[in-house]
């Protein structure tokens, strides 16, 4: 079996080689430009195939080493580990099993999709209950990981305080802290919680390749390579089918594990969403309705902050995931596949500061005045169908060109007669960008999407308005050279 493995990488292996040889050798040259030019996309197709068949191999392998470790280690000591952290013995006692076999199987199912017979020979005797033993609870409801991305500060006990606190069931919820930055501290701080949680440490420490012109940037290479790491083991790895990703730095609300379960539904239904995210980019106190936190939207902007994926999005990303700058690479259009996430009308995460790489004045310009929900919302007992992509932009749509037409300062003044929602129209970047400022909206552009924004929308609220700052009706997509 390993052999054979060993064997179906090596072959890739070469096979990607020579097709990387001949795209090298085969410049095109002057007249023959179409021709060419379609060669050498089909040559990239099948580049991507070949490294597709890589990184399927490769997991692989792991897959029928980790079973070798695990069996010989669970003869040494009869009580299997998780292979993550060696150091970790006693964390996670109780579900330890179940993560193992399930791990497995689930990486077996996978490659079972495209790598026939692999099943029986590596696993004969797994139950196949335990599969969905980390991604159902046995009433069927779906168990979401807690991925908190931790480094080097020890403030992550104010996160984890928060999120054990706040948590409905252990069994639902499991927490798994993935420390990069090997900081002694941040690891001691993190092991006091015990059982409660489970704390990976990403074992590469390397140092990062980086163009001279980043070097400052190398704490935004660090995050994509832990990020990368620490999605694997929470999909792959542990086997886990949804993860909400928190930062080390983040305050939750009272119903941010409602608030994720309502969603739930929405976004392994609707295939034009891809994520729920807990933070609103423009819910500065005076920019949302106080009185309307059961109120979510559609966004085309990924908001991060606090955010629940599926595997089969992470399965998507992975193999091309970037080497910096994740956030605005998932912005870009090659990545979004014009999909929306759900977001709030009143964050249920906010930022308490941090050092380090993330910008200080965005921080105080910005970020501190985002409002934290306070009042527990039942969403899981409310319909939020009207979320779904197909009830919810026609409705959208209505809303937002049948509003009233109003200048800034008609808006500012208060003396608008007509009751219902507002709308300020703009035609040009520059437009939106004055506009923004004059209200304290954000006014950049990330792919050309707007933050908040939806169909070129965003909508707020104002002097006691729902407001929409709106493009033309006749709107037909980003442009992606507003920034
Ligand atoms: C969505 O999927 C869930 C199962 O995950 C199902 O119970 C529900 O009825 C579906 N439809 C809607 C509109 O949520
Ligand atoms: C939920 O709301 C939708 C409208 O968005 C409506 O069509 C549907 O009947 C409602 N479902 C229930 C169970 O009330
Ligand atoms: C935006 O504001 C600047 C000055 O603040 C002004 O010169 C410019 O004409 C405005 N542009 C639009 C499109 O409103
Ligand atoms: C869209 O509408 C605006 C005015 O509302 C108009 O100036 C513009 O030419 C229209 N664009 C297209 C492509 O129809």
């Amino acid at each position: 079996m390993r052999n054979r493995s060993v064997t179906l990488i090596f072959v890739s292996l070469v096979l990607w080689a020579v097709v990387t040889y001949f795209i090298f050798l085969d410049q095109p040259v002057g007249k023959d430009q179409d021709k060419v030019d379609k060669l050498s996309n089909q040559i990239s197709r099948l580049e991507k195939k070949v490294k597709q068949q890589i990184i399927i191999n490769q997991e692989l392998l792991e897959g029928l080493n980790e079973n070798k470790r695990r069996k010989k280690q669970y003869e040494k000591s009869s009580a299997a580990q998780l292979p993550i952290d060696e150091t970790e013995k006693d964390k996670y006692k109780k579900h330890e099993n179940n993560n193992v076999k399930s791990i497995l199987l689930k990486k077996i199912e996978d490659s079972n999709a495209r790598n026939k017979p692999t099943h029986d020979t590596i696993l004969p005797d797994e139950p196949v209950h335990d599969v969905t033993s980390v991604q159902k609870l046995p009433d069927g409801s779906p168990v979401i990981a807690i991925l908190v991305v931790s480094c080097n500060r020890i403030t992550v006990e104010r996160c984890l305080d928060q999120l054990i606190k706040l948590r409905p069931s252990k069994e639902q919820f499991p927490i798994v802290v993935s420390q990069d930055c090997d900081h002694r501290q941040t690891a001691d701080v993190i092991a006091r919680y015990g059982n409660q949680l489970l704390h990976i440490k990403q074992p590469d420490q390397s140092d990062i390749d980086i163009p001279p012109k980043e070097k400052k940037f190398r704490g935004y290479f660090k995050i994509a390579r832990h990020y990368k790491w620490a999605l694997n083991q929470v999909f792959v790895k542990l086997g886990y089918n949804t993860a909400i990703i928190v930062e080390d730095d983040l305050d939750v609300a009272p119903d941010f594990y409602e608030y994720f379960l309502g969603t739930y539904p929405l976004l392994v239904n609707d295939s034009s969403l891809w994520c729920v995210s807990a933070w609103n980019d423009n819910g500065k106190a005076n920019l949302v309705d106080e009185h309307a936190p059961h109120l979510l939207y559609r966004t085309d902007f990924f908001p991060g902050l606090g955010w629940m994926l599926t595997r089969d999005l992470w399965l998507e990303l992975a193999p091309k995931w970037p080497k910096s700058y994740w956030d605005d690479w998932v912005r870009q259009p090659e990545q979004r596949k014009n999909r929306a996430c759900i977001r709030p009308e009143i964050s249920r995460t906010r930022t308490f500061g941090k050092l380090g790489v993330s910008n200080g004045l965005f921080f105080e310009k910005h970020l501190k005045y985002i409002k934290l929900n306070e009042q527990f919302v039942p969403f899981t007992k409310m319909n939020l169908s009207y979320l779904l992509k197909d009830n919810y932009d026609i409705a959208f749509v209505n809303d937002v060109y049948q509003s009233t037409v109003v200048s800034y300062s008609e808006l500012k003044s208060g003396n608008i007669v007509a009751p219902g929602p507002v709308r300020i129209p703009y035609y040009t970047r520059q437009s939106f960008k004055n506009t923004s400022k004059l209200l304290g909206l954000m006014d950049d552009f990330r792919s050309g999407v707007p933050r908040s924004g939806y169909r070129g929308v965003v909508t707020f609220f104002y002097n006691g308005r729902r407001v929409h700052l709106a493009p033309s009706a006749n709107w037909s997509g980003y442009d992606i050279t507003w920034s």
